[in-house]
């Protein structure tokens, strides 16, 4: 070229100018590889070419040679400073540049010589690099919740250019915003120019973030993107609130256990609770559980739990223990009292919540507590009570058994059905059950069953004369006996209206007192009066009492008096 006249190399620098402005080309190639630089003369026929030359711009607008090759000549290498040892040319002129640098990033001319023609092509290098890879380091050990904290530092190392770097939150990148920073910084290598790029993510974590992974990401224009490994990090928060939670059999009763929960949902969750009980208080710890054994009715009360360090943070529960104690005066299978005497009976119930009570005697439901003011045979039997109370209940029961000497309540006679005999009728109270016997022999019709302590004993007799019969009772408490008069059959009439009208006239005395005494006077006049005309009715053909006379009725009214007597003592 240096051959050439100055006007010449005028021309065509203006000409290489021209071209260069139209199509300088950049040819991109990878840090430490052998980079091709094409000579773009394509539209040259090869065999025309007679020098191709290469050089680059080594600044200033100096020139650096680097190698010639003359047509039908090796290639020769002209460098003499970094060039030397790192060029060569391919067979269609292209520069083989190795192990590319980024000082290598400037302008290649490619000088073509053809005929009279003088072409110069530069190209522009550009050197890249991909990063080495991409980790996050300096990693949080947890988020806090709503608190900026550095999350992680994400390294591109050693790239050209200097890598940009994204954040992702499950994959959804990140921007600087409202709780979200990034700051990127790069450094440059001085030796190899290469940058490393760091990018600090400081986030301020919600707690949906809990297992949200974050990584970094940087896309280079060569190579394909890199991605970090992702990272999940522990989301912290301060219990916001905290809940007793009671486990316990319903009904709770004493004896049972019942085990106190606090569940706070902080995070990570607290390592120690104080559990209020009832006043005193127990520091748990490693724990969030406490139990309480063998519960009594007086564990009822309020219990709490709260935190350690924060005292304000606290939850209760009530807890009441069911309890269901009764106590029957008179209880078990023997029951033992006298007919007459008052049995004091008493149902005691120590409950926590209100009751029901039932009763039932001979498994027959009673309307109310049974009372016993003066016992009859008739209170004999199986008491039962049962006190509910929710769904715990209590039964206790027992049995009574009404005692006393036999009494003969009534001893009568009846004209058999054939008129030839006699039905003698014994009826007694009195328990255990009384033994009835009879003064005379005759056919035993029948015997009721022994029921509220009356039995009732009938014989038939053929009366051949007058006879005095007795009928005899006993029983370990004593004896009654009673006498009747039976004629012989004949010529005799049955009456028997004495015993009601009786007891009609009993019923109008009693009125009577309630009225006045003046008309209790003339009701008893009344009565008189009526008992006379009726006694001479009932007794004027056979001058016999057919029925227990009020003699007889005194007589046992003294014998259960005397009962009850005997029972006081
Ligand atoms: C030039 O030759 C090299 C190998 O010798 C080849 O890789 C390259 O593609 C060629 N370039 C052009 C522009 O033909
Ligand atoms: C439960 O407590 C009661 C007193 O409250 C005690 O008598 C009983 O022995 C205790 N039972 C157990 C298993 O500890
Ligand atoms: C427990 O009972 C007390 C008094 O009976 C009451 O003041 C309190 O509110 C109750 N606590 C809970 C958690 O029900
Ligand atoms: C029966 O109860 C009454 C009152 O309830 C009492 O005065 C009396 O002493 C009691 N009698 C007996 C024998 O307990
Ligand atoms: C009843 O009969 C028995 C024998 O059957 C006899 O020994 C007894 O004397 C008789 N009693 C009367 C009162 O007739
Ligand atoms: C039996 O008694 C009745 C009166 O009660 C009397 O009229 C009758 O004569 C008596 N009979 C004998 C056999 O004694
Ligand atoms: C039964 O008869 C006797 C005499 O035989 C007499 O003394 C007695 O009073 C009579 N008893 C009755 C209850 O009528």
């Amino acid at each position: 070229m240096h051959l050439l006249s100055a006007s010449c190399v005028c021309a065509l620098f203006v000409a290489a100018l021209l071209r260069q402005a139209n199509s300088l080309e950049t040819v991109i190639g990878l840090y430490g590889e052998t980079v091709e630089i094409p000579c773009n003369n394509a539209a040259i026929n090869a065999e025309d070419i007679l020098i191709t030359k290469w050089k680059y711009d080594k600044g200033e607008g100096l020139p650096g040679d680097l190698l010639v090759k003359q047509k039908n000549q090796n290639v020769s290498i002209s460098a003499t400073d970094e060039y030397k040892g790192r060029v060569s040319m391919a067979a269609n002129s292209s520069l083989l540049l190795s192990a590319a640098k980024l000082t290598d990033q400037r302008t290649f001319t490619c000088m073509v010589v053809a005929g009279a023609d003088i072409s110069e092509y530069p190209v522009n290098v550009l050197i890249y690099k991909t990063a080495a890879g991409l980790e996050i380091s300096d990693k949080a050990e947890d988020l806090e919740i709503g608190k900026l904290t550095k999350l992680g530092k994400c390294v591109a190392k050693d790239s050209n250019p200097a890598a940009n770097i994204t954040w992702r939150k499950n994959n959804t990148p990140l921007a600087n915003g409202k709780g979200i920073s990034i700051q990127a910084s790069v450094l440059v290598d001085p030796v190899t120019g290469l940058s490393t790029t760091s990018s600090v993510l400081e986030y301020s974590a919600e707690k949906e973030d809990t297992d949200a992974e974050f990584s970094c990401s940087t896309r280079h224009a060569v190579g394909s993107e890199l991605v970090s490994s992702p990272a999940t990090f522990t989301i912290t928060y301060s219990t916001e609130t905290i809940v007793l939670q009671v486990t316990a059999q319903d009904p709770l009763v004493e004896g049972d256990n019942v085990s106190l929960k606090c569940l706070a949902d902080g995070n990570p969750a607290p390592t120690a609770y104080n559990f209020h009980l009832k006043g005193e208080l127990v520091k748990v710890e490693n724990t969030d559980t406490y139990t309480i054994t063998n519960v009594s009715r007086d564990s009822t009360g309020e219990y709490k739990c709260s935190l350690v360090d924060d005292p304000t943070m606290e939850a209760s529960k009530n807890i009441t223990v069911s309890y269901l104690d009764i106590k029957l005066s008179h209880s078990g299978t023997d029951v033992k009292k006298t007919a007459g005497q008052a049995l004091n009976l008493t149902l005691q119930i120590d409950a926590s919540a209100g009751v029901k009570v039932s009763w039932t005697k001979d498994n027959v439901k009673l309307n109310k507590e049974p009372t016993f003011t003066k016992l009859t045979y008739a209170d004999s039997g199986r008491y039962e009570c049962e006190v509910t109370m929710g769904l715990l209940s209590q039964k206790d029961f027992f049995e009574l058994a009404v005692e006393g000497v036999p009494v003969i309540r009534r001893l009568s006679k009846k004209r058999g059905a054939d008129h030839g005999h006699k039905v003698l009728i014994c009826e007694v109270e009195g328990s255990p059950k009384p033994a009835v016997s009879w003064s005379i022999n005759g056919t035993s019709l029948d015997e009721t069953p022994f029921v509220n302590g009356k039995i009732t004993h009938k014989i038939t007799v053929v009366p051949t004369a007058n006879l005095s019969v007795s009928c005899s009772v006993s029983n370990e408490f004593g004896a009654d006996s009673r006498t009747i008069n039976v004629s012989s059959i004949n010529g005799e009439v049955r009456m028997d209206k004495q015993g009601p009208s009786d007891d009609n006239d009993q019923t109008k005395l009693v009125v009577g007192v309630v009225v006045g005494l003046l008309v209790a006077t003339i009701v008893i006049g009344l009565a008189y009066w009526v008992y006379m005309k009726k006694s001479k009715q009932g007794s004027w053909k056979t001058g016999e009492n057919e029925d227990g006379s009020s003699e007889e009725e005194k007589k046992l009214e003294e014998k259960v008096e005397e009962n009850s007597q005997k029972a006081e003592v």
